[in-house]
């Protein structure tokens, strides 16, 4: 069999990332440089910021990643970045890092589809997992629902029409005065355990289209028109806030989670229906992407993939949040069957990438 050593590098958003994982499916090295701390402080991604960032901590996110992984670059079979979907000022960051890489060492590059890679990422914790599978992909950017039919061929079967879950969890924490050096989407599980998510009755999107398409748009705007009605002040922050304010924020937390995730739920149950119908050797449904390390999700998904005799698939959270080993695993995958581009020219001037 083909004994590879990939390194993938992840800069599309607001995490750098870079691994090292072998065909084997061993991860040899994995590493997150995450720009929390900016993103509390300005309240969201500022791409020239974020460009910069990323900028600072490339060289010694991929260093490290090498040296956890006990390798140099001449031990690498080939450099899997990704290219796209993504900030296009951040994205040049990683393409300019594995195309120097590549060009040092005559390596070739993968370029890697950033959704594609939270689904294929799949494949690398389930060895099981076989072609064809249904896969949902929840982030800060994107909803997507696919049925993967083999490596490349992906049909989609449902996408956002507005906002993305992801943008919704960040939102309704940033306007419960959540602590936002920590994403939103962690601040708000935490929170929602402690209240009550019957006590704010927001609707289900998208009820009346028959559909697999998702909007958070609504719910979003439904979110801050009850925290305006209960007189929740976002500037104070929720360690400071009364017990009962608390209770206010904690009920709305939950309350939002409960409907945001049934609208998951509802979407996945007619999908499962339509990729069956195409379909019906589909025995999975792999859930990725930021939102999937919610608890929550990851329990009411499970529901309704064993109602349709399905099985979950999930990665664990260090694999569904942006990270380098799932770009250096979907590198693997495409290399394998041929898809790479050649090693760059040695030495490339900086504005030729
Ligand atoms: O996939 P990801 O790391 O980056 C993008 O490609 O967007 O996803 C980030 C999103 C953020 O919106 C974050 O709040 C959300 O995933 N997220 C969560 C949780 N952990 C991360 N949302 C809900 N519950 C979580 N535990
Ligand atoms: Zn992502």
């Amino acid at each position: 069999d083909d004994d590879l050593v990939v390194l993938g590098i992840e800069t599309s958003c607001d995490d750098t990332a870079a691994a090292v994982v072998r065909s084997n499916g061993e991860i040899l090295s994995q590493v997150v440089s995450s720009q929390a701390d900016l993103l509390a402080q300005y309240g969201g991604v500022a791409p020239k910021m974020a460009e910069e960032a990323h900028s600072q901590v490339i060289d010694q996110v991929v260093q490290e990643a090498l040296d956890k992984a006990n390798l140099t670059e001449t031990d690498l079979s080939a450099v899997a970045v990704t290219i796209g979907p993504g900030l296009s000022l951040c994205l040049r960051v990683g393409v300019q890092k594995a195309r120097q890489i590549a060009g040092c060492c005559n390596l070739p590059i993968v370029g890697v589809h950033h959704m594609e890679a939270h689904a294929l990422v799949a494949r690398l914790i389930e060895r099981k997992l076989q072609f064809p599978f249904m896969a949902l992909l929840i982030s800060g950017g994107h909803n997507l629902l696919i049925l993967a039919r083999d490596l490349g061929q992906y049909i989609q079967l449902g996408t956002t029409i507005d906002d993305a879950i992801g943008e919704a969890y960040d939102k309704t924490a940033k306007w419960l005065g959540l602590d936002l050096r920590r994403s939103g989407g962690p601040a708000i599980e935490e929170l929602a355990r402690e209240g009550d998510a019957e006590s704010v009755k927001f609707s289900v999107p998208m009820k009346q289209h028959k559909d697999c398409n998702f909007s958070y748009a609504g719910l979003k705007t439904q979110v801050r028109l009850a925290i305006e009605s209960k007189k929740i002040n976002a500037e104070i922050p929720i360690s400071s806030a009364s017990s009962q304010d608390r209770i206010s924020r904690a009920d709305i937390a939950a309350s939002f989670q409960r409907v945001a995730v049934l609208h998951l739920e509802e979407r996945c149950e007619r999908a499962i229906e339509w990729a069956l119908k195409i379909d019906p050797s589909i025995k999975y449904l792999v859930v990725s992407g930021g939102v999937a390390s919610n608890q929550y999700v990851r329990s009411r998904l499970n529901q309704v993939v064993m109602k349709n005799d399905l099985q979950l698939v999930c990665p664990p959270p260090s694999l569904c949040t942006d990270n380098g080993v799932m770009i250096a695993w979907t590198g693997i995958e495409h290399f394998r069957v041929g898809r790479f581009d050649p090693p760059p020219p040695a030495n490339e001037p900086e504005d030729t990438v």
